[in-house]
């Protein structure tokens, strides 16, 4: 038993058509003209098995109707027209517009709508077959993209973890500027297909740091003019290593950047305004905020309200004002986001295999006193 939808505007035809495909035993749904045909196809959630729709008809005609639900009919439902001798080119359009049959009426040929009607269903069935394979196949894609982005994520955490000492409140804190800048780039329109680079780039901001001698890196104490010149390379270092990675390279523009200042006394460049790419100046604010409010080896955690002020007292020659203004106003949706953060950051790190890791921070501190300086320089 099929569900057939037949719009034809002649009563008696429509009723000699109704009654023999009732008793072939098909359930068949009346429409005068196609306008009440989108309707039906629209509205009946039990959807149609079957379209049989004549051309000339008031209102809305048949390749008018057939137009309207094209969509519909070329992925799910197959749509057959019913047609006169002398409207054997609307057949034709009909035809190219995705029907996949035509009838002549006036008069029926009862034994070819059968043989059509069968055949149609028969369509029916192929299409069912082709929608669910395209779903499985759709499917198996966003599980696979998931297992990549899983396999991504992995690596850029490796780094980052690697460049900033693996340990559980470092991590959390590049989860959270993640998560920050990800937030405050939508606040201020940056379109969805950026978003990930702003992340990537949060989260290595300092991968350049690897070709910092170590013995800079972890120096006691204050570092002479000439080793300031060196420390002062990872933005470029970083750059020039993840612009040759595809999947990182979009990362770029934070990490090339992410010490440049409003004001144009950063570094490496010495970059001004909007000469800055927005995505490092949206990971500056936001990094200088999170530095604020947590705990270090070397001063407490302060309250948000300290860290606000002081991103507007700096607003305009450490940051950009409209990104201070963002951040400002996106807060309390950044409060709420953190209420849920320590979960997410829990399950985050447990679906990449890094899950369990202690906080060291203390003894890292303690390794890296260069972290002291950084921030201060
Ligand atoms: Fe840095």
């Amino acid at each position: 038993m099929a569900r057939i939808l037949l719009v034809e505007d002649e009563e008696s035809l429509r009723d000699v058509l109704a009654r023999y495909l009732q008793a072939q035993g098909h359930v068949c749904v009346h429409a005068e003209n196609g306008e009440v045909g989108v309707h039906k196809v629209r509205e009946d959630s039990e959807g149609y098995d079957l379209i049989i729709s004549d051309i000339e008809m008031p209102k809305m005609d048949g390749l008018a109707f057939l137009r309207r639900v094209q969509p519909y009919i070329e992925s799910v439902t197959p749509f057959m027209i019913l047609t006169a001798y002398d409207e054997w080119k609307y057949a034709m359009e009909a035809i190219r517009l995705g029907a996949c049959n035509f009838l002549q009426k006036n008069p029926f040929d009862l034994a070819e709508i059968a043989n059509a009607v069968e055949r149609g269903l028969e369509l029916r069935q192929v299409y069912a077959l082709r929608h669910n394979y395209r779903e499985e196949l759709e499917h198996r894609l966003r599980e696979k993209e998931e297992e990549l982005r899983r396999t991504y994520d992995g690596t850029v955490i490796g780094f980052a973890a690697m460049m900033e000492g693996k340990d559980a409140s470092t991590m959390a804190h590049l989860f959270r500027v993640r998560d920050y800048c990800t937030l405050l780039a939508r606040e201020l329109g940056v379109p969805d297909k950026r978003l990930r680079d702003i992340e990537l780039g949060s989260m290595l901001h300092d991968v350049g740091k690897y070709r910092i001698p170590d013995a800079i890196l972890t120096k006691p104490g204050s570092l002479t003019d000439e080793e300031w010149v060196v420390m002062r390379k990872h933005p470029e270092y970083g750059a020039q290593f993840v612009e040759r990675i595809p999947f990182l390279a979009g990362a770029t523009d934070v990490i090339a950047n992410h010490h440049e200042r409003y004001d144009g006394d950063g570094y490496p460049r010495g970059l001004k305004g909007d000469e800055i790419p927005l995505a490092a100046r949206i990971f500056s604010v936001v990094d200088a905020y999170d530095a604020i409010v947590s705990e270090r080896c070397y001063k407490p955690a302060q309250e948000p309200s300290v860290a606000l002020a002081e991103l507007q007292r700096c607003a305009g020659t450490q940051f950009d004002p409209d990104v201070v203004e963002a951040f400002v106003r996106a807060h309390p949706k950044m409060e709420r986001m953190m209420e849920t953060f320590e979960a997410r950051f829990q399950a985050e790190i447990a679906a990449i295999g890094l899950g369990g890791i202690e906080d060291r921070s203390e003894l890292r501190a303690k390794l890296q006193p260069h972290a002291v300086r950084e921030k201060s320089a």
